[in-house]
């Protein structure tokens, strides 16, 4: 059994577990028809509080090239963590942490970590940004740039990065993006674009959206993400 026939085992496998179905034409896990993700919020309290170190008592992480995951959606966290066990990616820091974690813990965690409250920005890069990278930034997240092909991000991460508004069941599972560390979101920006860690239907439209940016604007995205304040 190859690398890949053995994550989409354990794919196969995670998903008959939680009734998804997975389209036999997609080498992706199909994520446009999320099941809901249910668990014991006190029990993922518990289990949690190994990831704390890192992601923050609150969900806010204490380091700039740390995800903050409090108030992000269970379908989206349980997915991540998920894809993190079933993954043979030795380079990421998340592989081995969840590897003794069962799918009933991956599930409390998810719903724990939702339940908490977005965490309002709070800039871990020094300041000052320059005031035109933040310009850049802000027209990037709220209108896009036709010309480059990048479609606006608040469309889909909501005017706030609070998540879609009024979100529709196909996009239970969109991540809100305010209060995301700056660092953090240009990595995963330059992941996307080099189609690194592309594991779901989801990942998929990022890296549609990630293709036609420079350099320059995703370190505008970043700045102006971490001080996201919908204006
Ligand atoms: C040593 C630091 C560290 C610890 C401990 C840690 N994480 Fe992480 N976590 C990271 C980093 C760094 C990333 C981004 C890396 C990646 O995506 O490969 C991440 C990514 C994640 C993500 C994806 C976030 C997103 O926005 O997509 C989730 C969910 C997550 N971790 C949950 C957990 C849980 C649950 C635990 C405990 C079982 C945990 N983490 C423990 C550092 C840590
Ligand atoms: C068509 C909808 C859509 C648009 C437009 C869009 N996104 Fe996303 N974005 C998503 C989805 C869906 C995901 C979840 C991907 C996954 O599962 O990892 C995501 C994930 C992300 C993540 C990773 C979040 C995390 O917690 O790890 C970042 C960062 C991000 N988007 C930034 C942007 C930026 C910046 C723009 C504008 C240039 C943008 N997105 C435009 C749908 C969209």
């Amino acid at each position: 059994m190859n690398a890949r026939s053995f994550v989409l085992t354990g794919m196969a496998a995670a998903l008959l577990l939680s009734g998804t179905t997975l389209a036999a034409s997609l080498d992706v896990v199909e994520f446009r028809r999320p099941m809901p993700v249910t668990g014991s919020i006190a029990a993922g309290k518990e289990k949690a509080q190994v990831c704390n170190n890192c992601h923050g008592a609150n969900g806010k992480a204490p380091v700039a090239m740390f995800p903050s995951v409090a108030g992000l959606p269970e379908q989206y966290l349980y997915w991540k963590l998920v894809e993190f066990k079933n993954s043979l990616r030795s380079d990421s820091i998340m592989t081995p942490l969840v590897a003794n974690n069962t799918i009933e813990d991956l599930r409390d965690i998810a719903v724990f970590y939702a339940s908490l409250p977005l965490v309002a920005p709070s800039p871990l890069t020094p300041e000052p940004v320059d005031a035109a990278i933040l310009d850049r930034g802000r027209s990037l997240y709220l209108h896009g740039d036709p010309a480059q092909g990048v479609p606006p991000c608040q469309g889909c991460h909501g005017v706030e990065g609070k998540g879609p508004t009024n979100a529709q069941p196909f996009q239970m599972a969109w991540p809100a993006l305010y209060g995301q560390q700056g660092e953090y979101v240009a990595w995963r920006l330059t992941n996307f674009q080099s189609g690194y860690a592309i594991d779901t239907t989801m990942d998929k439209i990022m890296q549609g959206v990630a293709r036609g940016l420079e350099p320059d604007d995703i370190a505008a995205l970043a700045a102006y993400v971490e001080r996201l304040d919908g204006r």
